[in-house]
């Protein structure tokens, strides 16, 4: 088989199912019931009930060409340029460095430019589930209306939500003809408050990384003597490689918030300061040139430090740079007990 060849196989037609969502007009909006979490007891804007009474919810369905290697960030910008220039998400270096294109891609959260259609892409989906469902968590309690084209949503429950029908055969989309590569759903990555379609507002998982100062604290007696010799090793901070190696993976994280989507505790970092920024603890905690690891671990050991941790462990199973943070967090508890 030639390249030419190759690359026919290698493509077809896609259809992905994608979750999406814009704010309702001030004179819609609903005030939501008031529930308990049994994690967060205060309401806040990652409260799911405010975000449904505030946000007009609707899964669509765009059939594309496309090639199994190519990047679910390629799909979405293909419907993007080419069918729905509404369509919003969120990417900057297409490259798995910046952390910004964190999504939930069949019920599993990761980066969009990271993920290979050929990797996702199924035969079918159930029809229309939200996001979440069925996979590892349920973030959004009003049911979807599954539709092809948007449309405005009727009936006596409030707009945009009422049931969805039951799965039928006839109800799930048609094959289109020709090579088939299958069924992608994408949804926002839960965990946070959703601005509009894919992107979410992560600045609470900032404020938490901020908050545990991730930046080097030497002791000021321990500062190297500054040199104007290039030559002179004493104007640096010396590390043996084993010393690096402790904290060296750590400092990988991007911050993409991949972690705190797939963290069942987390859930909008109301009573947990989160993943991320206990991997930003950490990550200083165990370099040797820092001087502040007692303040530091002081500062996470809390009830919504590294106590409200449950060791679900499905933030190491997601993280796009391989970072094992439930290990890590471990390792903080350890500390922190000494
Ligand atoms: S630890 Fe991994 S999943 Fe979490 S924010 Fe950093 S890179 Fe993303
Ligand atoms: S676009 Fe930068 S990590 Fe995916």
């Amino acid at each position: 088989m030639n390249s030419k060849q190759q690359q026919a196989a290698n493509s077809g037609r896609l259809t992905i199912r994608i979750h999406r969502a814009k704010p309702l007009p001030a004179s819609q909006q609903t005030q939501p019931e008031r529930r308990s979490n049994p994690f967060a007891e205060a309401a806040s804007s990652n409260n799911t009930a405010l975000q449904a009474s505030k946000l007009k919810r609707w899964v669509q369905e765009y059939t594309i060409d496309a090639n199994e290697h190519d990047s679910l960030l390629d799909a979405l910008l293909t419907i993007k340029r080419s069918q729905d220039p509404s369509l919003t998400f969120r990417y900057a270096c297409a490259h798995g460095m910046c952390g910004s294109d964190g999504v939930l891609i069949n019920g599993q959260p990761a980066l969009l430019c990271k993920s290979k259609i050929g990797s996702y892409a199924k035969p079918a989906l159930p029809h229309a589930r939200s996001a979440g469902e069925g996979s590892f968590r349920r973030t959004v309690q009003a049911t979807l209306i599954s539709q092809s084209q948007p449309t405005e949503a009727t009936g006596s429950m409030p707009a945009p939500y009422r049931p969805a029908p039951a799965p039928t055969e006839a109800s799930q989309s048609p094959q289109p003809e020709g090579n088939w590569l299958g069924v992608i759903e994408v949804a926002p990555i839960p965990g946070f408050p959703i601005l509009r379609d894919l992107i979410v507002d992560t600045d609470t998982m900032f404020r938490q990384i901020k908050q545990v100062e991730p930046y080097l604290q030497p002791s000021q007696s321990a500062q190297p003597a500054q040199s104007s010799d290039p030559a002179d090793l004493s104007g640096e901070y010396l590390q043996t490689p084993a010393q690096l190696q402790a904290y060296e993976a750590l400092s990988n994280c991007i911050a993409c918030g991949v972690c705190e989507g797939a963290c069942p505790i987390y859930a909008g970092g109301e009573a947990f300061i989160g993943p991320a920024a206990l991997v930003a603890a950490s990550r200083f905690v165990h370099d040797s040139r820092d001087a502040h690891t007692l303040n530091r671990l002081d500062a996470i050991d809390s009830a919504e430090g590294i106590r409200a941790c449950q060791a679900v462990r499905a933030c190491t199973r997601y993280c796009p740079r391989g970072i094992d943070i439930a290990d890590t967090i471990w390792s903080l508890v350890q500390a922190a007990r000494r």
